[in-house]
């Protein structure tokens, strides 16, 4: 699957991000745009593939095992693995949403240093109704996601939610903090509300969610670390809904560009989008283990036989490797930041009379002849 994702879409990321980065003014308009457009369908073909991959190793189908090795023997299954469809929209919808909300602190912080043109008004203006739509339904979306993993994967579930036993004939309650104890097999300083486990992963009020104590201790997955992980990015969530409720009553009070409070609101949520991306990966794949393919085969199982010098310098060369090739990547778009729209003049002074009767008029031609 990995295979395809080379074949179908990392040449066309690739080949088009150049011309996207480096053509301005070198290339038409028309051209840069469908460039642009070239990267962001490469991307989202990128994205199909390696959720597919990733989904079949959470939730495997389609194979058989011959001679003790997995062999698959309906391709449409292997791809289409019942969680695929969750995390694909999932992902996509937090990379739109990441976007936005960057694309938005972007704008916060010309605006908050004075930086008043129509373009970072738009920016702002576009990447807060992107938010405001988006944010909820990734909220709806995550939801759907998590009684998929309930029926799939329940230990994960389990280790999310911090649950540990479920006494007869009580309905699960959720858990908003607590610390869970992998030793001690409990949840410390638990914060929780009675039923609501329950209601919101299996929509009654009596129905039990699988606690971590009905898997075997070898079976189960870290709970400090998902329970943490997951909260980060569900908690991030409900700030970038509220983000997006704000721009709207702020854009009905016409004091959007203006709130320096929300202004460094917008720009303090800039990097929100990249940690719930992070954290959402934490969970779920530290929410995986014991197992690299869920019940199938062990994580200590696929550890292959290197020696600890060949471990340390792989892993130093991905270290030297990285650091490059991300810091010459947020240098550069750091640099694209602080430049901002190039070709646009600031909004004059709205209020008042113009000092000179035609200079308003002067101004907007401008401004046309710059877009
Ligand atoms: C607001 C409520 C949210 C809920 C209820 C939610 C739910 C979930 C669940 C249950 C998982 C784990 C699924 C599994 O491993 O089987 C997950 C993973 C993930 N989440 Fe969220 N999420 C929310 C918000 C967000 C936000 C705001 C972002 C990013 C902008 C995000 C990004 C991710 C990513 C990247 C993953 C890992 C990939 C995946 O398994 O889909 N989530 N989320």
């Amino acid at each position: 699957m990995l295979t395809y994702e080379v074949l179908t879409a990392f040449f066309l990321e690739a080949g088009f991000l150049g011309v996207m980065l480096f053509g301005w003014n070198k290339v038409g308009p028309g051209l840069h745009f469908f460039s642009t457009c070239m990267v962001a369908l490469g991307t989202i073909i990128s994205t199909f593939w390696i959720l597919a991959s990733n989904s079949w190793m959470q939730t495997p189908q389609g194979y058989e095992i011959v001679n003790g090795q997995v062999v698959p023997v309906d391709w449409f299954a292997v791809i289409f693995n019942p969680s695929f469809p969750y995390r694909l929209l999932h992902m996509s919808v937090a990379a739109f949403l990441s976007s936005a909300l960057f694309i938005g602190a972007s704008a916060a912080w010309h605006l908050l240093r004075g930086n008043n043109t129509r373009a970072i008004r738009a920016m702002f203006s576009m990447a807060l109704w992107m938010t405001l739509i988006v944010a909820p339904l990734q909220a709806l979306i995550g939801d759907m996601h998590g009684l998929n993993t309930l029926k799939h994967q329940p230990a994960k579930i389990a280790a999310i939610e911090g649950h540990w036993e479920n006494p007869p004939g009580e309905p699960t309650p959720l858990l908003l903090f607590g610390w869970p104890d992998m030793e001690q097999e409990r949840t410390h300083y638990g914060l929780a509300i009675p039923a609501l486990g329950s209601l919101i992963l299996t929509h009654s009020l009596d129905k039990q969610v699988p606690a971590l104590k009905e898997f075997a201790k070898e079976d189960r997955p870290n709970s400090t670390i998902v329970f943490w992980s997951f909260r980060i990015m569900a908690g991030l969530g409900m700030l970038m809904i509220l983000l997006g409720i704000c721009a709207l009553w702020l854009r009905y009070r016409q004091r959007l560009y203006t709130s320096r409070a929300f202004l460094r609101f917008a720009l303090w949520m800039g990097p929100s989008g990249l940690i719930a991306i992070l954290a959402g990966w934490v969970t779920t794949e530290v929410g995986r283990q014991p197992w690299v393919v869920y019940g199938l085969q062990r994580t200590a199982d696929a550890v292959s036989a290197h020696g600890d010098l060949h471990m340390s310098i792989s892993l130093l060369a991905f270290f030297v490797v990285y650091s490059a090739v991300f810091g010459v990547g947020y240098s550069y778009m750091i640099r694209l930041i602080r430049k901002g729209p190039q070709d646009e003049m600031p909004i004059p002074p709205t209020s008042g009379t113009p000092a000179r009767p035609l200079s308003a008029a002067v101004l907007d031609s401008q401004h046309e002849a710059h877009r």
